[in-house]
């Protein structure tokens, strides 16, 4: 469809969690920024986040204990040097939410009240709400939002990226749904255009991700030709509440600060399985605690395990966990009476559109940051509550890369007198890419290997037809969730590509359903080609990790733009 209106910005910025947020908020000195947003602003997965955020605010908290953790988590393939930045940029970065009026919890002299989740070994976590830590810095992030003369669209899905004729970000096409103006297809032309889009998680039937979380820009970023890279370590979250067989959409999380606080998993046997698994048993990085949890229902044969918090009693329960208390009690079980049934769920993409520590992906003018970019700090498995922290600290160093990128750019284009490009040509996914994609080994040096991937593997060209959403989901969730192996990775690859494409109207159902196809294919891609087990990539065929073969990256790029 034609664009029916345009707009203008200095920046755009595509997202409204934490990342997004802060990007548009420290961007507001480079000019007019105008921030959209899928649904309403609070409706992505910042504001479901429950146990906190990490930074060694602690006096007896390093910094470096806190990359060493997170070093450990990645399981080797973190970046240092971003986790460096992580850990040491935290701390401050924090402090400046409290400043702004997010309200963290405090303990009885009145400091920042830390607690403990997996792969930590010192209570860093800070939280607010008791375990609605996530809606609270949401919160204070749109207050500040408010009369920072950002400008907001909301119910506004990206559909692809504007390049200009040098091959620079020059907007993006969006289709705004709902009443008002502006309505249906248009273009923005932007200088600098900022991805924070957020997770995937809905490429699997059961996630803990909310509706909107289809990996728009993922999608996006491939199809502009982007470095896309990680996308096989897709993080499976040990304990979300299990809801009965085959339960399907959004599951209610059961916090890791559950564990950290205390409670146990245990079997129906009432066995605590995880001691003699790790060293930190329940507290073990996330992906060991998943493998245990599935090891031990194969093992059992039970179709959940449990998590036993009856210890704390009702008053921890109230103080310290309401919103879990409050959607177990809705679902029927009261955990200070009984063991919480929980069953793992995909929860978290690790990888995602790679960037250089001040989020500036492969394409000139396109910034990531939050789930959707891979900076490097959670390699092969993210550390429980750095999310938070990734999309807060490196959306900040966003604004301070345009300083030297927009007079650069300005400087180029007035050397070059190139036109931004408006045409309407890539306002629908897919229509602009040829089919078939790719994924390469990234990383000379590093001991990574692979090759293109069967062309049939990744095609992606035309329209999803919306129908294909909840196919996508079962492959996804049967061939391509904790356990993987080459046949069943195979199987999936195949069933994705038959999927009819091409024949489907334009429309936003349609359009997602094409980010979901894309997004999954590239994560089945990745997975085949990694014949060993790192962090939350399990294959069953290749049980051990590989440092001689697999220290390295894989990334992916819609074919023609092969690394
Ligand atoms: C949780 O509260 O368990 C989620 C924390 C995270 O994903 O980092």
């Amino acid at each position: 469809p034609a664009p029916g209106w345009t707009a203008d910005a200095d920046v755009v910025v595509i997202g409204s969690g934490i990342a997004g947020l802060v990007a548009a908020l420290r961007c507001r000195p480079h000019g007019r920024v105008l921030l959209v947003t899928k649904a309403l602003l609070d409706a992505g997965s910042t504001r479901w986040a429950q146990g906190g955020i990490a930074s060694a605010l602690a006096p007896d908290d390093d910094p470096l204990d806190h990359l060493a953790d997170t070093l450990t988590a990645g399981v080797g393939l973190c970046d240092a040097a971003a986790v460096r930045v992580l850990v040491t940029e935290g701390p401050d970065a924090v402090r400046g939410l409290i400043e702004l009026g997010a309200a963290f919890d405090r303990s009885a002299d009145g400091e920042i009240a830390l607690t403990r989740e997996g792969g930590h070994h010192r209570r860093r976590i800070a939280h607010a709400g008791g375990d609605a830590t996530g809606a609270e810095i949401s919160r204070a992030l749109l207050a500040e939002l408010k009369d920072s003369g950002v400008e907001v669209i909301e119910h506004a899905l990206v559909l692809d990226l504007i390049k200009d004729a040098a091959g620079r970000a020059a907007g993006v096409t969006l289709h705004v749904m709902g009443e008002g103006q502006p309505n249906g297809v248009g273009a923005v032309r932007a200088r600098a255009v900022v991805l924070a889009t957020g997770g995937l998680g809905q490429v699997f039937s059961a996630t803990t991700n909310p509706e909107v979380s289809t990996g728009d820009g993922v999608a996006l970023a491939l199809r502009a030709g982007a470095a896309v890279t990680d996308l096989e370590f897709v993080q499976f979250h040990p304990t979300p509440l299990w809801l009965g067989e085959g339960a399907r959409g959004q599951q209610p999380l059961i916090s890791e600060a559950v564990r950290g606080e205390g409670a146990h998993l245990i079997d129906r046997s009432g066995e605590r399985f995880m001691v003699g698994r790790h060293e930190l048993a329940e507290l073990a990085p996330r992906d060991v605690v998943t493998k245990g949890i599935t090891n031990r229902m194969r093992e059992t044969g039970e179709p959940c395990m449990l998590l036993d918090g009856r210890h704390f009693g009702a008053a921890m329960w109230e103080k310290r966990f309401p919103t879990i208390l409050a959607v177990c009690r809705h679902h029927g079980i009261d955990p200070v009476t009984e063991p919480i049934p929980v069953l793992p769920a995909a929860h978290y993409s690790s990888g995602g559109v790679r960037t250089d520590l001040y989020g500036r992906t492969s394409v000139p003018g396109l910034y990531a940051c939050g789930e959707v970019a891979c900076t490097g700090v959670h390699g092969a498995n993210r550390l429980a509550s750095n999310s938070l922290l990734e999309g807060l600290v490196f959306a900040g160093r966003i604004a301070v890369a345009l300083t030297d990128d927009l007079a650069a750019a300005d400087f180029a284009g007035t050397a070059t007198t190139t036109d931004a490009t408006t045409s309407p040509e890539g306002a629908v996914p897919g229509a602009a890419t040829s089919p078939g994609a790719a994924t390469s080994a990234h990383g000379a040096g590093e001991g990574g290997r692979g090759g293109p991937v069967a062309p049939d593997a990744l095609r992606v060209g035309g329209l999803v037809d919306p129908g294909a959403r909840a196919e996508i989901q079962r492959i996804m969730t049967s061939h391509v969730g904790v356990l993987r192996g080459a046949e069943g990775l195979g199987t999936a690859a195949r069933e994705l590509a038959a999927l009819p494409h091409g024949g489907a109207e334009p429309g936003v159902e349609a359009w997602e359903a094409t980010n979901l196809h894309t997004v999954a294919s590239a994560i089945v891609a990745a997975a085949r080609l990694r014949e060993e087990t790192r962090g939350s990539h399990w294959r069953q065929d290749f049980p051990e990790r590989s440092d001689a073969g697999w220290r390295g990256h894989l990334v992916t790029r819609l074919a023609g733009n092969v690394l």
